[in-house]
């Protein structure tokens, strides 16, 4: 088995679709791109994933359904005042396959690696107006601890929490 495999998930996803979970290769650049664009109003430029890729290729993992990416999250572990602690930088799904547990899938695949560098929590930035990320993370057992005035250029951002064990 390669170690791509090894550090990869496979679950059965719906009826004859299979949902992958892997590291983030070079040439996913595109589809995560696409992604990336439909989903947000400021997008990352495509040379933000590369290099964080770069720095760390356990960063970034991706969805795959029967060969197509359709999402995507990236994570680092940072220390904070000492102590190691996980954080999301980003996550989308592809917006015609959302709400069928990929978000989650993605998420539990990132706090995983999170959990197997040290760290015992995981933080994000969620912006104010997104409540659909506020109630996708609330139903991951992510909590609400303080607000960032405008984090982002227009808006502020709702910090969010989670101790894992
Ligand atoms: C947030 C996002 C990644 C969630 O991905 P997803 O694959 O649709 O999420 P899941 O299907 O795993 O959802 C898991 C649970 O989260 C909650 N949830 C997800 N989307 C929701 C929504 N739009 N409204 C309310 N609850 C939602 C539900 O409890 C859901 O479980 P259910 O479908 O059984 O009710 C996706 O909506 C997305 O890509 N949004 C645009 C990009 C974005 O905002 N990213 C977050 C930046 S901080």
């Amino acid at each position: 088995m390669d170690s791509e495999m090894l550090n990869s998930s496979v679950q059965d996803f719906w009826i004859g679709m299979v949902l992958t979970i892997r590291a983030f290769r070079p040439d996913d650049i595109r589809d995560v791109c696409r992604i990336e664009e439909e989903s947000f109003r400021d997008p990352w430029p495509c040379y933000m994933f590369t290099y964080l890729h770069m720095k760390n290729p356990e960063s970034i993992k991706v969805a795959v359904i029967d060969g197509r990416l359709v999402g995507y999250v990236v994570v680092d572990v940072e220390t904070r005042r000492g102590k190691k602690v996980g954080h999301i930088l980003n996550l989308a799904v592809e917006q015609g396959f959302r709400r069928m547990g990929i978000g989650r899938a993605l998420m539990e695949e990132a706090i995983s690696y999170v959990r197997r560098s040290g760290a015992d929590e995981v933080w994000l930035e969620v912006r104010d107006s997104n409540i659909a990320a506020r109630k996708f993370y609330s139903s991951m057992g992510f909590v609400e601890k303080g607000r960032i005035h405008r984090y982002y250029r227009d808006e502020d951002a709702i910090i969010m929490y989670k101790e894992i064990e």
